[in-house]
C-alpha cells in the first residue's frame, strides 16, 4: 500500500479545522499527530486537548506519534482523545512489551518508532505483536528538518525482516519526506509516509499529497 499521513505539527494551530478538512478533503489516509513532551524532544507540541479537537473534524484516523517520556501515563488519554494508532519510541520504553500490550487492550494500533541512530534489529523480539513500525528519517523533534539519507538502508532491512518473518505490521517514514525521496522510499517497502512542511508549505496541499501518494523512483 502506499499511504500518506499529513501531519498537523505543520498547520496553521489558529485555522486547525480548516487544515483537517483540506485533510479530509485529500487522498491522505491518515492524520499524523505529533505529541512533544520537551523532555524526550528538545520541543513542546500540544497534547491531548487538540488531539480531542482534530478528532472532532477528522474523518480519517488519527496517527498519534508520541515522542514522550514514559508514554504509558497517557496511553488511555490519546485514546481517549481519538487516536487509532498510537506509536511510541522504542527509546522511551524499559517495558515495551507491556506498554504495546496496554495500547491492543485500549482497542488502538499499536505502533513502534525508532530514532535515527536505532538499528532495525533491536525490535526483532517484538515485530509480530505490533501494527506498525515508524522509521524516523529526522531526529524527533521539529517539522522542516533535512531528511537523512541512511533511512533507505533501514527501510530495506525491516522490509525483509517482515518478508522473513511472514509479519504483517505497516512500516512508516517520518521526516523530511517530498515528492524527491517519497518513490524511493515506497519501492524500499515504506506504507505510509508522514509529510508535514512539504505539504502545508505548498500552494495545493491536495495536490502535494496526491503527488506523493503517487510518487515513483527518480
Ligand atoms: C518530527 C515529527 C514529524 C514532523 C515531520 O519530530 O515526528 O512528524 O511533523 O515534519 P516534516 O515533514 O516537515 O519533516
Ligand atoms: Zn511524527
Amino acid at each position: 500500500m502506499t499511504g500518506i499521513a499529513p501531519s498537523i505539527l505543520a498547520a496553521d494551530f489558529a485555522n486547525l479545522q480548516r487544515d483537517v478538512e483540506m485533510i479530509n478533503s485529500s487522498a491522505a489516509e491518515y492524520i499524523h499527530v505529533d505529541i512533544m513532551d520537551g523532555m524526550f524532544v528538545p520541543n513542546i507540541s500540544f497534547g491531548m486537548p487538540v488531539c480531542q479537537a482534530v478528532h472532532k473534524h477528522a474523518t480519517k484516523p488519527l496517527d498519534v506519534h508520541l515522542m514522550i517520556e514514559q508514554p504509558d501515563r497517557y496511553l488511555a488519554d490519546f485514546r481517549n482523545a481519538g487516536a487509532s494508532i498510537i506509536t511510541v519510541h522504542y527509546e522511551a520504553c524499559t517495558h515495551l512489551h507491556r506498554t504495546i500490550q496496554h495500547i491492543k487492550e485500549l482497542g488502538a494500533m499499536p505502533g513502534v518508532a525508532l530514532n535515527p541512530h536505532t538499528p532495525v534489529e533491536v525490535l526483532s523480539e517484538i515485530l509480530g505483536d505490533v501494527s506498525l513500525v515508524l522509521i524516523m528519517s529526522v531526529n524527533p523533534g521539529f517539522g522542516g528538518q533535512v531528511f537523512i539519507e541512511n533511512t533507505y538502508k533501514k527501510i530495506a532491512k525491516l522490509a525483509q525482516m517482515r518478508r522473513e518473518g511472514n509479519h504483517q505490521f505497516l512500516i512508516e517514514v517520518d521526516g523530511g519526506v517530498n515528492t524527491s525521496n517519497a518513490g524511493k522510499l515506497f519501492a524500499e517497502g515504506t506504507d505510509i509516509l508522514v509529510a508535514g512542511s512539504f505539504v502545508f508549505n505548498s500552494h495545493n496541499p491536495v495536490q502535494t499529497i496526491q503527488d506523493l501518494k503517487n510518487a515513483v523512483v527518480k
